[in-house]
């Protein structure tokens, strides 16, 4: 079968605006679940692609271009790296992280917008809107704010109220106030483009209506409630010197079109569609074999399209979207579901830059940068997602979470399994005896029967007792629950069940003994011990959407290549997720020890990150600063002046830089992640100054046997080596 004929799934997520840091919330709204689903598509065997990429234009870019003083192009390049990284780091496997400043957006939403204007769906207007006559410009949506005409609420924006969620025009806000000047704007005349979405009306209540008992109930709701209001003609276009232009497009008076760009809203659901395009153009340049265009997503009926975003962005999602896609008439799918998220709170109150109260990912990254605290962060959120009401995270929860079950019930099993190998069996998956030699036909027939739902009679089985029976079970029950919640979106209750099957694992364990049929049934015991080195790898492939980081590790002590749902650039695989059920290890494989796999995270650790919700990054480098230490701590770090003798950078790493460094009786290696602010030859013949008594590392394979010093900002966007003010001799004594 052609990849033309087959059911494939395209899962795109909220594109964030590039105009701050991700945080948690955001994580746990669109993006975590969209990585859980999609890894777990790919070991089904799916072709899927997930698509997302950061917001570049519209005033929420301008603003804070405005407050950190610099070009909005400044902003966008320095959140979006950020973001990407952060991303990158927080294990998220989109296909592809893309732009919406990239030629190919604009390009892409230009003949959007060319076409609508050509089939008579763009009327062009004047219309009044405000304008700030200090500042002498027209005011958009986000610079106005005054009070929602729907429900009262003294702060809406000019489009929209956050309060309510109602859409509405500007000139319908009571009491309005330029957010630029404070002053209240004066209403003045300007041409705009407006679409009409009011002829989609029957169409849209027809799609809506014909998903309204798979959707989530707040999605139909908000959707039908705006329908109720009936869909109107809306201008895409605005007043702006930041988006995508309209100057020059075919069949607009170009003095009219001067100054205006496209409502952010209209153009950045096509980041979507401009996204799948720039994967396409990167793997063909990339030589990659896959082989397929945009289209065999977008326009094909096999294609089922998942659109997952925050609640804030529904009508987006299930109305505009939906109306270009379906206006441009050329066999554009529509989104099958759009699986809207609540609201994460943060320990009982509403994530806010402005009152600190936020953990930034990249934050949290920093502080916990181990693969498994980064996989007991995916696993905490994604056991609180807000999938039906506000949720919450707590610093005491993350700790828990990572304590009582991955610790204790998933990492107690793995680790008691492991140990129990290499003590007793050489480190191998044991040998079965004769007695138990048709264990494997007899497990496969068991898991059919239960997958059947068949009556299990005990007597049918020889190599198989009770407590198999019951560990089957488990697993089957878990299996079957996890895989339909993971179909339907309820990924809280998929992780449930996936943990579950560790539990079912554990009792399978102690139920066995081992720790006593070791002596009193050596074949016993080798048979319990098989039977949980598969459940090694069951485990491998079931917690892999959930923490890959750690199922990456498991795969390799198992000696085999790691399969936790990576990009598969949409071709069909294996159905790995099946071997879940099957025993995949064979009598003699070495499995070795990894280390523990989820260390426990004490008090103290937590106290400090709740310690400091709320403050401000100078009152938090205030208190720092205030925790003194004695001089013999000092003196315990050992600094010295070297010489950069050779400089390359790391393979694969963009941040990486390999020096050789003589320390005057000594030369060594030392790996800095300075590559981002220094190329290698700028650096060749600096004095730097090197901790020398610090324990070897590896960064990315490459051995490190000292430290430089460099001072950065706060935020790390500039970095500065720490050189000698004159040539001195290398090896010299800092103090
Ligand atoms: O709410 C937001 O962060 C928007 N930038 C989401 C855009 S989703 C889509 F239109 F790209
Ligand atoms: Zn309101």
């Amino acid at each position: 079968m052609s990849l033309q004929e087959k059911e494939r799934f395209l899962v795109t997520s909220a594109l964030p605006y590039a105009n701050g840091y991700i945080h948690l919330g955001h994580c746990a709204g669109a993006y975590l679940p969209a990585d859980i689903y999609v890894r777990f598509l790919r070991l089904m065997g799916k072709p899927t692609l997930w698509i997302c990429g950061s917001d570049e234009h519209g005033v929420a870019i301008t603003i804070a271009a405005e407050k950190e003083g610099v070009s909005p192009k400044e902003i966008i390049d320095k959140y979006h790296f950020a973001n990407k990284e952060a991303f990158d780091k927080f294990g998220m496997s989109f296909d592809i992280y893309s732009r919406t400043s990239l030629p190919i957006h604009h390009e892409t939403a230009r003949e959007f917008f060319r076409d609508f204007l050509q089939k008579g769906y763009l009327i062009e207007r004047e219309e009044e809107q405000f304008f700030d006559p200090v500042a002498n410009m027209f005011l958009p949506d986000r610079y106005v704010e005054g009070v929602c005409p729907n429900c009262g609420y003294n702060q809406a924006r000019g489009d929209q109220c956050d309060n309510c969620g109602a859409y509405y025009n500007q000139l319908d806000l009571i009491s309005p106030k330029s957010l630029i000047s404070g002053q209240k704007p004066i209403v003045k005349k300007t041409t705009h483009w407006f679409f009409r979405f009011d002829l989609f009306q029957e169409f849209m209540e027809n799609y809506i209506e014909s998903h309204a008992k798979d959707w989530k109930e707040n999605v139909v709701q908000q959707s039908r409630s705006w329908l109720k209001q009936g869909m109107k003609e809306r201008a895409i276009t605005r007043d702006l010197s930041w988006g995508v232009s309209i100057e020059g497009i075919e069949g607009i008076d170009p003095a009219k079109a001067k100054g205006k760009v496209m409502y952010v809203w209209f153009e950045a659901v096509l980041g979507y569609i401009s996204g799948t395009k720039h994967l396409v153009e990167e793997l063909r340049k990339k030589n990659n074999s896959v082989e397929f265009s945009w289209e065999d997503w977008w326009k094909n009926e096999n294609t089922h399209y998942i659109a997952f975003i925050g609640k804030d962005n529904i009508v987006f999602h299930t109305l505009l979207f939906p109306t270009i896609l379906y206006a441009r008439n050329e066999g554009f799918i529509l989104p099958e579901n759009v699986p809207a998220n609540e609201f994460l709170n943060l320990e009982g109150q509403k994530f806010s830059k402005s009152r600190n109260w936020t953990i930034d990912l990249k934050d949290f990254i920093e502080e916990f940068p181990n693969a498994s605290s980064i996989d007991a962060l995916r696993y905490a959120l994604a056991c609180n997602l807000p999938e039906t009401k506000d949720s919450d995270f707590s610093w005491k929860d993350f700790q828990t979470r990572n304590n009582s079950e991955l610790a204790s019930i998933f990492g107690n099993f793995v680790n008691r399994t492991i140990q129990f190998l290499h003590k007793n069996f050489g480190g191998k998956v044991p040998t079965l005896s004769d007695k138990y030699k048709n264990l494997r036909t007899e497990w496969d027939l068991l898991v059919s029967q239960l997958l059947n739902d068949e009556n299990i009679s005990n007597n049918e089985f020889q190599s198989l007792g009770p407590n198999e029976i019951e560990l089957a079970r488990g697993l089957v029950k878990s299996f079957q629950n996890a895989t339909h919640n993971l179909y339907n979106f309820k990924f809280r209750d998929a992780v449930f069940e996936i943990m579950n099957s560790a539990r079912f694992a554990n009792k399978y364990f102690n139920d066995e003994e081992p720790w006593k049929t070791l002596k009193s049934n050596p074949e016993q015991c080798a048979k319990t011990l098989f039977l949980c080195s598969q459940l090694l790898y069951s485990f491998a492939v079931f917690f892999s959407p959930i923490i890959p980081f750690t199922t990456e590790k498991l795969f390799e002590s198992l000696g085999k290549t790691p399969t936790v749902g990576q990009p598969n650039y949409g071709t069909s695989q294996e159905n790995t997720w099946e071997r879940i059920l099957k025993l995949n290890l064979d009598e003699g494989d070495e499995i070795k020890n990894p280390n523990i796999l989820f260390p426990n995270i004490d008090d103290k650790i937590i106290q400090k990150q709740i310690d400091k919700l709320g403050k401000s990054p100078e009152d938090l480098w205030k208190e720092k600063s205030k925790d003194r230490i004695k001089y013999e701590d000092f003196s315990k770090v050992q600094l010295r002046t070297a010489k950069i003798t050779h400089a390359e950078r790391v393979k694969k790493s963009k941040k990486l830089i390999k020096l050789q460094i003589d320390l005057g009786n000594e030369t060594r290696q030392i790996v800095a992640g300075i590559g981002e602010h220094y190329s290698p030859e700028e650096l060749l013949g600096k004095t730097i100054v090197v901790v020398v008594n610090l324990e070897p590392a590896k960064l990315m394979g490459v051995e490190s046997d000292g430290m430089l010093l460099a001072a950065s900002t706060q935020d790390g966007s500039k970095l500065t080596l720490i050189t000698t003010l004159t040539e001195i001799e290398p090896g010299s004594v800092v103090k």
